[in-house]
């Protein structure tokens, strides 16, 4: 790309700008070719910062590994930025723009010399969607370049659909400058870190981190912080969610959206195989995205969802060929992986992909492995970023710059207690409720204790930029604007029996559950009221091949413990607290009356009383 030929004279300007203060040596506006990619990669395996895997193995494929200290997204170093502290709201960092404006100063200048700075533009969503939204990063890692590659729509043809439009400025930088002479690190970070949102400017600053979601910019910076603060003010939705199609036996096609906090199988359901005999019938599971999905009303009334994203960067441990044969497909080939471990022949391996560790591993920090160790041979956040084009799963109308529409919500966190497996909200007012007292536990269940649960509200705590309160009133009256909104359901496939076991099979056979989810939008299927919504009774959902899972089973899964749910009903209390100057009032009122149809159903209710 020829600097030249750029037309937009903000982008222009701001670029000069940002050179003058980080002094990169040069400066690489990126034109998103295969060839750029190939160059790039290829500059960064000189440098140590990728690893070429075997080709024979995983073509096109690199490993890195990042610095111990920077594996994962800092939460407690990300802010936002408003002017007032009030629209930031309780749950985020805030520090007020000017004074974080003169933090960031000192620590810019001169941040990127020795370095090359890449002017990296790029689309989220397809080019030129009424959905879309375009950002420029401007970074000094050129694993990021790469990386971004993947996620995102990324050089000349999204700066061509910018044209002399508007950005969102991303400006990210390792903070890691070269002394003339000084040689580099395979992975340059600064200590300090600031993951920095100024919602009111639509501008982000990341500094120190080179890692997922502290430097792809576009993902949670752009796509849910940055986004949300914008869908809030132009009546759309930026969400954490997976976007799946359900064709039913026929061909008739059901899209659904599902938010589950970080490690609750986004990815898995995201790529679900549905059980033999259920595909025997006709059914089947389509990919749209596995992390972020914008939602926009259409001119009939429904809700449109795109994936933003074009590609995945998900977990690698405990992924495998029975958990998710389809992202075994995906990242079979050009992919970059980082923090997993090593094969002698040079493959990666993680914890679960198979269940003994080959000899001869080296772990992510380069050292021989030693299973005896007890530490585990990849990290536990250890990533591949992949492109959604390589997933056989991938739905036909996934890049439709229109989206899809979208038929129902799914919300469900990590509960080894008191939630069943499904329940549907009587209406939008009480569903936005349950999405938003939405928990999930920090840790897994240890000898027979419970783990500590966190309200994750819509699985946004990390990823809302402004007042979470507010979220919520946005949520309320967009559903009333709705002639006829989605249905929304709670989802939980983790409950356990009082040994610790889990109650349900899970993955693949969650498709029963989602059947029964679509038969319910479309109107085919029965229900019965539960103190907290409608439920399916047990001859409700299609047990075929999985006839070993007894009614008496299904209804432990099902049941609602009184005592449970008043103390859960009790600690949203606490949230509602924290929220309370923008807390809307209905929440009051839903809180009591689910309360109220507690205290007239049974002290332990079942699904079929009248067995019991
Ligand atoms: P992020 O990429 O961080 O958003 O994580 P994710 O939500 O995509 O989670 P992922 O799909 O990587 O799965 C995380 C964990 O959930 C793993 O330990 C899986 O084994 C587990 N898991 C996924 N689906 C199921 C399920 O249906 N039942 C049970 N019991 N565990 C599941
Ligand atoms: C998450 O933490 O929800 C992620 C990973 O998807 S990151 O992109 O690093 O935020
Ligand atoms: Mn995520």
């Amino acid at each position: 790309m020829v600097k030249e030929l750029v037309k937009n004279r903000a982008l222009l300007r701001w670029v000069n700008e940002v050179a003058s203060v980080c002094r990169p040596d040069t400066i690489v506006w990126c034109e998103g070719t295969d060839a750029e990619y190939a160059r790039l990669t290829e500059q960064l395996v000189a440098q140590g910062t990728l690893h070429r895997l075997n080709p024979a193995k995983r073509p096109n494929s690199f490993a890195a590994f990042s610095d111990p200290s920077d594996t994962a997204r800092v939460e407690n170093r990300t802010f936002i930025c408003t002017t007032r502290k009030q629209d930031a709201g309780p749950t985020n960092n805030w520090v007020e723009p000017g004074e974080m404006r003169r933090t960031l100063q000192p620590l810019l200048e001169g941040c990127m010399r020795g370095r090359t700075m890449y002017v990296v533009p790029f689309s989220m969503g397809p080019l030129g969607s009424p959905l879309s939204q375009i950002g420029v990063q401007l970074t000094d890692s050129g694993y990021a370049v790469a990386n971004m590659r993947i996620m995102t729509r990324m050089g000349q043809p999204a700066l061509d659909v910018l044209g002399d439009g508007d950005f969102v400025k991303c400006l990210h930088t390792v903070g890691a400058p070269l002394r003339p002479g000084q040689a580099d690190v395979p992975w340059p970070c600064n200590a300090t870190k600031y993951i920095v949102h100024f919602p009111e400017e639509r501008t982000i600053v990341s500094y120190g981190s080179g890692y997922g979601g502290n430097a792809l910019l576009g993902k949670k910076c752009l796509a849910l912080r940055i986004a949300s603060w914008m869908a809030r003010d132009h009546g759309w939705l930026a969400e954490h969610m997976v976007l799946i199609g359900v064709r039913a036996p026929g061909g008739e096609r059901t899209y659904l959206a599902a938010a589950f906090p970080s490690a609750c199988g986004k990815t898995n359901f995201a790529m679900l195989v549905p059980p033999e005999p259920l595909r025997r019938q006709g059914w089947e599971v389509t990919t749209l995205g596995d992390d972020i999905a914008w939602i926009k009303p259409g001119a009939d009334g429904r809700l449109y969802a795109i994936n933003p994203e074009t590609g995945f960067f998900g977990v690698a441990p405990g992924t495998n060929a029975r958990t998710n044969p389809n992202i075994m497909a995906t990242i079979s080939r050009n992919t970059i992986f980082t923090n997993t471990a090593l094969t002698a022949d040079g493959d990666v391996w993680w914890e679960g992909l198979t269940e003994e560790a080959p000899p001869g591993l080296i772990d992510w920090q380069g050292r021989p492995y030693d299973p005896a160790s007890g530490r585990p041979a990849a990290h536990p956040n250890a990533r591949f970023t992949a492109p959604a084009s390589q997933c056989p799963s991938m739905d036909p109308e996934w890049e439709n710059p229109n989206g899809v529409p979208l038929s129902a919500f799914l919300f469900g966190g990590r509960r080894s207690t008191t939630v069943p497996l499904v329940y549907q909200a009587v209406n939008w007012s009480f569903g936005t409720y349950l999405a938003a007292t939405m928990g999930s536990e920090t840790t897994a269940a240890a000898e027979g204790s419970v783990g500590r649960v966190r309200r994750d509200p819509f699985a946004m705590l990390p990823f809302c930029g402004y007042h979470m309160a507010e979220y919520f009133n946005h949520w309320l009256q967009f559903g009333r604007e709705l002639p006829d909104p989605p249905r929304i359901f709670g989802v939980n496939w983790f409950r356990k029996d009082p040994d610790g076991r889990y109650l349900w099979p899970g993955f693949g056979e969650n498709m029963r559950v989602v059947r029964w989810i679509v038969e319910r939008c479309r109107g085919r299927a029965y229900s019965v009221e539960s103190p907290i919504g409608w439920m399916p009774r047990y001859e409700d959902l299609d047990w075929d091949g999985l006839e070993e899972f007894t009614r008496d089973r299904f209804e432990q899964l099902m049941s609602i413990d009184r005592e449970a749910w008043a103390r859960e009903l009790l600690s949203h209390e606490e949230l509602f607290a924290r929220l309370y100057d923008r807390l809307p009032k209905e929440f009051i009122f839903i809180r009591e009356l689910i309360l109220s149809s507690l205290w007239r159903s049974p002290e332990h209710w079942r699904l079929a009383p009248e067995r019991a």
